[in-house]
């Protein structure tokens, strides 16, 4: 039992459980004994282990007992002779055609002697022929490594199954030689040969299966160690051939009930992988025919069935892609803007338009982003793309997006992109395809709040040019001053204490007493909260003329947030002592006072609840 899955047994525990009762009672097929070493394994054996793409491993059964790879190490090594020579080469030496003959046939092209696929032994011994190194011992031990990233820990060579094999590997030999005739492979054909016996004679477990599957699924990062096994580039003609060649001449019938690329091994064992998704790994000895296990094939057929993992029986994607959108009439950012401002944002705001995704994003699922986009083009004026719940994002969404913000920026259009940080491949292609002219197209920003106010800023230079942010202003601009008359904010002035703050000084410190209200005079300030994640984010920003602490009026309670200075500046600041003085002294101050702060407090609780209404 995984300790992974603590607590009550998941239900996929539960049905894998189900599986392994209901045939390991199934007794059909042989044990290989043409390797005589292999002829030792137990007939009975049978494990199973599901690992999902995102690292939580089930198993039962024989999941740990020991066994050699086999065929199963050929996609592993297919993919490490891609990752050092590239596509090209390797296609010039290894097919990719199925052959719908024995994994064991002599399958070359007439003419090139080129194997037909390198599933087949054949091209996995060409396959093997292509792996750089100096020598077998470091060939190997590069092969090795490879094969021990995908499984997560430190795979041992059966040095017995290998002797065994290369004993008795006399019709492997002579496909060496036959390849070595064609030129497929240069040198000592028998170099590779051995390679490729060591290769098979890997010892793995029904669990190492399970993770290796799982780590072909999570786009060739194991998703236990978080360790790259294999370039994601490459995964896709991993798993190409593995579907179409992987279970030899029994492929096409797989792919059509199974639906699942494939690759099975004469000690028992068979892995499954769907991408995206699950790896799965099956060990049962007992073979069929044609080489593959007999209870491998039902249990994945079976859990094929139960789950819906045929890989073309999938959902229409992209209807989600877009979790929320909103306009800059809607939600503003949390710059704390003047009434003017927030009347001319709700009036044309509408330009700004933003669209917070999620998922995975591929072609169909970007085309649905951009399809949107392109029917809003003409109301758009600035646009902001939020990355923070997309999972992934390929070459396809970046050429979508790419090809969307020259269009929009030929109409003097801007679109800024927020949570880009996991997602360099997007801020490499916009650079590889604008060169220079990517720092004016590709702008980031950290969040959705900070890229809100650099659009509603430039809405708002054009909107009120008149408009100023870094002045001083005085006593009677103050939105909470509304309606005093100039003797009464003389009285209220005598109160004030004047303050002078540098850029990055703390103003108020969450939790500290609440003892003054603040004018703010010049400069902005900004109220942080470090969030549940242990981010610090910005609550609000106040500009002049604007106050801040001013809940300590109506609660005395300790302050709830930490308020510093973005720019050096000045305030005035009302004890509560002295509005309490004035609450004696000038009481009619004191109401306009409060009448104005307690209209400032329900104009931000409108303001939080229609985004509130927005952002559900
Ligand atoms: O070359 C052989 O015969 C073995 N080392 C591997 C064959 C194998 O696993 C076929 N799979 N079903």
């Amino acid at each position: 039992m995984d300790p992974l899955v603590s607590g009550p047994c998941s239900p996929v525990l539960d049905l894998l459980r189900q599986l392994h009762d209901s045939l390991k009672g199934v007794s059909d097929g042989e044990v290989a004994t043409y390797i005589p070493e292999l002829s030792k394994a137990d007939p009975d054996a049978f494990g199973i282990c599901l690992v999902t793409a995102t690292g939580t491993v089930y198993e039962v059964g024989d999941s740990q007992v020991p066994f050699t790879i086999q065929s199963i190490s050929k996609p592993f090594v297919y993919g490490l002779a891609l990752e050092d020579n590239g596509r090209g080469p390797v296609l010039e030496k290894v097919g990719v055609e199925p052959t719908g003959d024995a994994f064991n046939s002599i399958s070359l092209e007439p003419g090139s002697g080129r194997p037909r696929n390198p599933m087949i032994n054949a091209g996995a011994i060409a396959a093997a022929g292509m792996i750089e190194g100096r020598g077998l011992a470091s060939r190997f031990k590069r092969v090795q490594d490879m094969l021990s990233d995908y499984a997560g820990r430190a795979l041992p060579l059966d040095e017995s199954v290998y002797r065994s094999e290369s004993e008795t590997g006399h019709r492997n030999r002579a496909i060496g030689y036959m390849l070595r005739n064609y030129n497929i492979l240069s040198g000592d054909p028998i170099q590779a040969v051995e390679l490729y016996f060591q290769q098979c004679s890997v010892s793995v477990t029904c669990r190492d299966l399970g993770v290796m599957a799982a780590t072909l699924a999570n786009r060739g990062i194991n998703p236990l160690t978080g360790r790259q096994a294999i370039r994601g580039q490459y995964v896709e003609n991993v798993l190409s051939v593995m579907g179409s060649c992987g279970m030899y001449d029994y492929a096409g019938e797989w792919i059509y009930n199974v639906g699942i690329p494939a690759k099975s091994g004469v000690a028992g064992g068979v892995i499954a992988v769907l991408p995206g998704q699950v790896g799965i790994g099956v060990y049962s000895p007992r073979l069929d025919a044609r080489g593959n296990s007999v209870r491998g094939i039902r249990v994945c057929d079976e859990l094929s069935r139960h789950w819906d993992l045929h890989m073309f029986n999938s959902e229409t994607s992209g209807r989600s892609t877009i979790r929320r959108k909103f306009t800059g009439a809607e939600v503003n950012s949390n710059r704390v803007r003047t009434l003017q401002e927030m009347a001319a944002l709700r009036e044309r705001g509408d330009g700004i338009r933003v669209y917070q995704l999620q998922g995975n994003l591929a072609f169909a699922t970007a085309e649905v982003v951009v399809q949107e986009i392109m029917q809003n083009f003409e109301v758009i004026h600035q646009l902001v793309i939020d990355l923070k719940r997309v999972q992934t994002l390929n070459e396809s969404a970046c050429r979508l997006f790419w090809l969307t913000v020259v269009k929009l920026a030929e109409s003097g259009k801007r679109t800024v992109f927020t949570h880009v940080d996991r997602f360099p491949l997007l801020r490499r292609y916009f650079k590889v395809k604008l060169g220079d002219r990517a720092e004016e197209l590709f702008r980031t920003f950290e969040d959705n709040d900070l890229a809100l106010e650099a659009c509603e800023n430039q809405l708002l230079n054009r909107a009120l040019p008149a408009r100023t942010t870094d002045h001083r202003v005085g006593p009677l601009e103050f939105d909470l001053c509304r309606d005093l008359t100039v003797s009464e904010v003389d009285l209220l002035s005598v109160c004030l204490v004047h303050k002078r703050f540098a850029a990055g000084d703390t103003i108020i410190t969450a939790g500290d007493p609440a003892a003054e209200l603040y004018f703010l005079v010049r400069g902005t300030v900004s109220v942080l909260m470090v969030t549940a994640g242990g981010r610090l984010s910005r609550l609000a920003t106040f500009s002049p003329g604007m106050t801040f602490g001013e809940m300590a009026v109506i609660d005395r309670a300790p302050r709830s947030a930490t308020i510093v200075a973005d720019t050096e500046g000045e305030c005035q600041l009302l004890s509560l002592e002295a509005l309490d003085g004035l609450r004696q002294s000038a009481p009619e101050v004191c109401i306009k006072l409060l009448t104005n702060l307690s209209r400032t407090l329900s104009q931000k609780l409108r303001k939080a609840n229609r985004e509130l209404s927005v952002l559900d």
